[in-house]
């Protein structure tokens, strides 16, 4: 009796072996399985828009749209419609969710920051806020072009917001008043209204009107750049210095009063 009981519970070496491979079998299956499954997943992805180089290159996909929009900047500008904007800029980080950016369509995503309203949110496209670059990333959108994307993106989320139709009364001078060259006299007044309270003393540390040494290395960045970092904001330095609703040709005019103070040349 002992001796059958101890013959059944009894297994050979091979047995024990087909057993373990038995075992691992099945694991090993489902490995497989899910290692497929996410080279699949990373396959159909969208591509990856949150690190630096992808970012840059989105803004080199992006950067041809702008330059032809600087091309024909003698023309009579055609604004782009809403859902163009939003398809040549946009899309990059709100059709996939890059960056924490709130999705397409994504009713969840929206709900909180709809609530704000349109102005709102069409001063953070604009502006740019935390993740979201100042005009997505293309500085060459006008302001109608933003509000017109940021309708299209929020209705797509439910909202009823209607885009701008044309540029705003007062708007065909101002993007005459770019194209023209920049005028440091005119842009006195618009220092003294905008700029003045922390360029005049210096506030975090921005350079001070008529300080050579502080605007030294600064002006040889020409002022397009300096144009440029001015529009879109630069580490302490605000967007417009804060002031959104001020037109680009009163801020090229006061970047120029910035810079012939300070000895620079246009
Ligand atoms: C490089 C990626 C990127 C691009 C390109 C981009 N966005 Fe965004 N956007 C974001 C991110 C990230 C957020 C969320 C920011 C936050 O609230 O932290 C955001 C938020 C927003 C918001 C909500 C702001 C708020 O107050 O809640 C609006 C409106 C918006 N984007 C409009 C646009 C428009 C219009 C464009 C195209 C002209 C655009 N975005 C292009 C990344 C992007
Ligand atoms: C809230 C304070 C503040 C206001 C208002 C402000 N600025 Fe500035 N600005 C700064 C600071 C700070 C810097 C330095 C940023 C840095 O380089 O770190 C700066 C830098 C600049 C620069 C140099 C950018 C560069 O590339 O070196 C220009 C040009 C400029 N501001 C123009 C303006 C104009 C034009 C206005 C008014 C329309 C204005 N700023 C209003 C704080 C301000």
């Amino acid at each position: 009796m002992a001796d059958t009981h101890a013959k059944m519970t009894q297994a050979t070496p091979q047995e024990i072996l087909i057993a373990i491979l038995a075992g691992l079998l099945a694991p090993l299956l489902a490995i497989v399985l899910i290692v497929q499954l996410v080279l699949g997943i990373q396959k159909d992805h969208k591509p990856d828009t949150t690190s630096e180089a992808a970012q840059k290159a989105t803004l080199a996909r992006i950067a041809p749209v702008s330059q032809l929009a600087a091309a024909d900047a003698n023309a009579p500008k055609v604004e782009k419609s809403g859902q163009e904007v939003y398809e040549a800029v946009c899309a990059a980080c709100h059709g996939s969710g890059a960056l924490g950016a709130p999705k397409f369509e994504a009713k969840g995503d929206w709900t909180a920051r709809l609530a704000q309203g349109y102005d709102t949110l069409v001063k953070h496209a604009i502006e740019g806020i935390r993740a979201m670059p100042p005009r997505g990333g293309a500085a060459d959108l006008s302001d109608v072009e933003v509000a017109r994307a940021v309708a299209y993106l929020g209705n797509s989320a439910g909202a009823d917001f209607k885009a701008p139709e044309a540029a705003p009364a007062g708007a065909p001078a101002a993007a005459a008043a770019s194209a023209a060259k920049p005028d440091p006299a005119k842009g006195k007044a618009v220092y003294d209204a905008n700029c003045v309270a922390c360029h005049g003393t210096g506030v975090a540390g921005a350079p001070k009107l008529g300080d050579k040494a502080a605007w030294g290395t600064r002006l040889d960045q020409g002022f397009d750049t300096l144009y440029s970092h001015a529009l879109n904001g630069i580490r302490g330095m605000p967007a417009k210095g804060g002031n959104a609703s001020l037109s680009e040709g009163d801020l090229a005019n006061a970047v120029a009063y910035l810079v012939t103070e300070a000895g620079g040349k246009l």
